[in-house]
C-alpha cells in the first residue's frame, strides 16, 4: 500500500516537472518580447524560497541535536526536515540554477566579472546544500556524526554567501 502510495506521489511529481519544463521550454524557445523581467522576476522568488530553507534547515539540525533518538520529538524534526528539503529546498535551487543560467544566456552576461564571482559563491552554497541533503539522510537513520556547535558554525555559512551574491548582483562592483 505504502509503495503504491510513493509510486503514484513519484508519478504526478514527474508528470507536472514534465508540463512545467514543456512550458518553461516554449518561453524559451519563443522569447516573447518581455519575457526577460517576468523571468528575473522568478529567479528571485526562487532565491528567496532557496534561502529561506539554506537558513531554517541547520536551525532544525541545532534543535534535533537535543532530541533522544526514537524519541517522538525526534522523529518530528526527521519529517520536518525531509518536508523542508524535498517540498521548499530542491525545487527552489533547480528553478534558481535553470532561470539564473537563461537569464544570463538571454543577457550575455557570461564574461562578466561579477557573474563569474557570483557563480563560485553559488557553487559554495550548492555544496553546502548538497552536505545537508547528506545530514537530513543521516538524521532521518538516527546516524547524525556531528555535534551541535557544528551546526551552530554551519548555520551562518548560507548567510554569509548570501550577502557576498546579492552585493554581486545588484551592485555589479565588477
Ligand atoms: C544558481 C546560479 C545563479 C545564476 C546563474 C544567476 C544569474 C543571474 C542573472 C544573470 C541575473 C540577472 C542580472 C541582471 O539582469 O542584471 C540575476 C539576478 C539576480 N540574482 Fe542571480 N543567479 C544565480 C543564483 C542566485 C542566488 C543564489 C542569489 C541570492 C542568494 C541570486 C540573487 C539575485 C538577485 C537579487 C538578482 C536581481 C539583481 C538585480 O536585478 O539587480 N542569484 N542572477
Amino acid at each position: 500500500m505504502a509503495v503504491l502510495a510513493f509510486v503514484r506521489r513519484w508519478a504526478q511529481a514527474e508528470i507536472a516537472l514534465m508540463v512545467a519544463a514543456a512550458l518553461l521550454g516554449v518561453l524559451v524557445l519563443t522569447r516573447p518580447s518581455g519575457l526577460y523581467p517576468w523571468l528575473k522576476a522568478l529567479h528571485v522568488i526562487a532565491v528567496i524560497a532557496w534561502m529561506a530553507g539554506m537558513l531554517y534547515l541547520p536551525r532544525l539540525f541545532v534543535y534535533h541535536c537535543e532530541a533522544e533518538p526514537g524519541s517522538r520529538q525526534s522523529e518530528t524534526f526527521k519529517v520536518m526536515e525531509r518536508r523542508l528539503l524535498t517540498i521548499i529546498i530542491n525545487p527552489a535551487m533547480v528553478v534558481t540554477w535553470a532561470v539564473g543560467l537563461w537569464l544570463a544566456w538571454d543577457g550575455d552576461l557570461f564574461a562578466s566579472g561579477w557573474l563569474e564571482a557570483k557563480l563560485v559563491l553559488v557553487l559554495v552554497l550548492s555544496a553546502v546544500h548538497g552536505l545537508c541533503v547528506r545530514w537530513v539522510r543521516e538524521f532521518g537513520l538516527d546516524q547524525n556524526r556531528n555535534p551541535q556547535r557544528f551546526y551552530r558554525l554551519i548555520n551562518e555559512v548560507p548567510t554569509v554567501l548570501m550577502i557576498g551574491i546579492v552585493i554581486l548582483a545588484v551592485v555589479k562592483p565588477f
